[in-house]
């Protein structure tokens, strides 16, 4: 599907494919972990992608940071970042470099970050070799960045004279976040930041999020499992299903009109206020992307899979501006002529 970029896109991915292909005594083994995905992301949102785990989620998230290495290998498709009207190409590592892209523009916060600090060294110097990679400055000029950032984002300044051990890991996950954002970057992409973390310590970091990114109008990648995370933080949400896209759409369509069974079952999964009833979870697990089901891959855990679900891939429609689904049902009712065409 082609897709007009518009002006206020910041990153854009178009037809992604990466695979992990590994090869072993001469078999070649390929895992498909990002399957033709297209997204676009605009400048200033928090931009949510969900789904369980081993869907695909982290491995997207690397290829659109460009940071992806071997066995992740990019077989198809393009990233482009746009700042400030100028296009750069996310897979090229000599642009990212020349133009100094990571960091100073574009911010991450892996998986089971909190665990990234430097164990013997104080937190006060790591700011300073972070910052100095990126804006070489004195030292005391850096401790005051440091100091001034963590005021103003309401973090206790005494931190930067601890060790990571010696802080909680809700504050040290809180440090990471800053640390990472401390050069204002203009893009952050954040992987499982509430994750291993209890729910009031949760509530905090989330709250941290949305405040360096409406402080500065960044725009803000965030990848969660928890859709009561999306729920709370995200405008546009993304459910990945076994390395597909298999819903887009704003929040509050997401979650009052989930079109794709899939995202259904994830909504049910959320806890409400007003049901006491038990959660309903989802039936099965996500199947291994080496060989992924045929069709639909969410067909053998699908309640209205159909003969065709399990030999035709659901094409990706637009069911109205701004809310993609690929599910056959949905196609059906939506386009019967396209239906009828595919299964003729
Ligand atoms: N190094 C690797 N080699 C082979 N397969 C991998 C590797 N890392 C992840 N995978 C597979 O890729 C798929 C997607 O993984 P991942 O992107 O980590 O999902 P998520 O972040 O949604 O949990 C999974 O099926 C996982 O088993
Ligand atoms: S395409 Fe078929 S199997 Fe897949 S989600 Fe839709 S109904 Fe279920
Ligand atoms: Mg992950």
């Amino acid at each position: 599907m082609t897709t007009n970029v518009n002006t206020n896109t910041i990153v854009e991915a178009k037809n992604l494919k990466a695979y992990y292909i590994t090869r072993a005594y001469g078999i070649e083994r390929v895992v498909k972990a990002v399957d033709d995905i297209s997204i676009q992301v605009k400048e200033g949102e928090i931009y949510g992608i969900a789904g369980e785990s081993g869907c695909g989620k982290s491995s997207l998230l690397k290829v659109l940071l460009g940071a992806h290495q071997a066995p992740l290998t990019v077989v198809d498709g393009s990233v482009k970042y746009r700042f400030d009207g100028n296009e750069i190409n996310a897979l090229s590592k000599q642009e990212m470099e020349h133009k100094d892209v990571r960091w100073r523009q574009v911010s991450y916060i892996p998986q089971g970050s909190m665990h990234v600090l430097n164990p013997v060294r104080r937190i006060r110097d790591t700011f300073h070799d972070f910052i100095q990679a990126h804006r070489p400055m004195k030292r005391h000029e850096s401790n005051e960045l440091a100091r001034n950032y963590l005021r103003d984002l309401g973090l206790p300044d005494k931190v930067l004279g601890a060790y990571p051990h010696q802080l909680s890991g809700g504050m040290r996950q809180r440090v990471t976040i800053a640390l990472a954002t401390i050069l204002w970057p203009k893009l952050i992409f954040a992987d499982e930041p509430t994750t291993a973390l209890d729910v009031v310590v949760q509530r905090g970091v989330i709250q941290l999020l949305k405040e360096i990114q409406q402080k500065e109008r960044s725009t803000l990648v965030l990848i969660t499992h928890d859709i009561g995370v999306h729920a709370n933080l995200a405008d546009r949400i993304a459910v990945l299903y076994a390395g597909k896209l298999v819903e887009e759409g704003d929040t509050r369509t997401i979650l009052k009109t989930p079109m794709h069974p899939y995202t259904q079952f994830l909504i049910k999964s959320l806890p409400r206020l007003d049901d006491r009833g038990a959660r309903v979870g989802i039936p099965g697990r996500p199947p291994a992307l080496e060989n992924p089901p045929p069709g639909c891959r969410f067909h053998p855990r699908c309640p209205l899979a159909m003969d065709k679900c399990r030999t035709i891939d659901p094409p990706l429609i637009t069911v109205q501006p701004g809310h993609r689904v690929a599910c056959h049902v949905v196609t059906d009712a939506m386009l019967p002529e396209m239906s009828h065409a595919a299964s003729a």
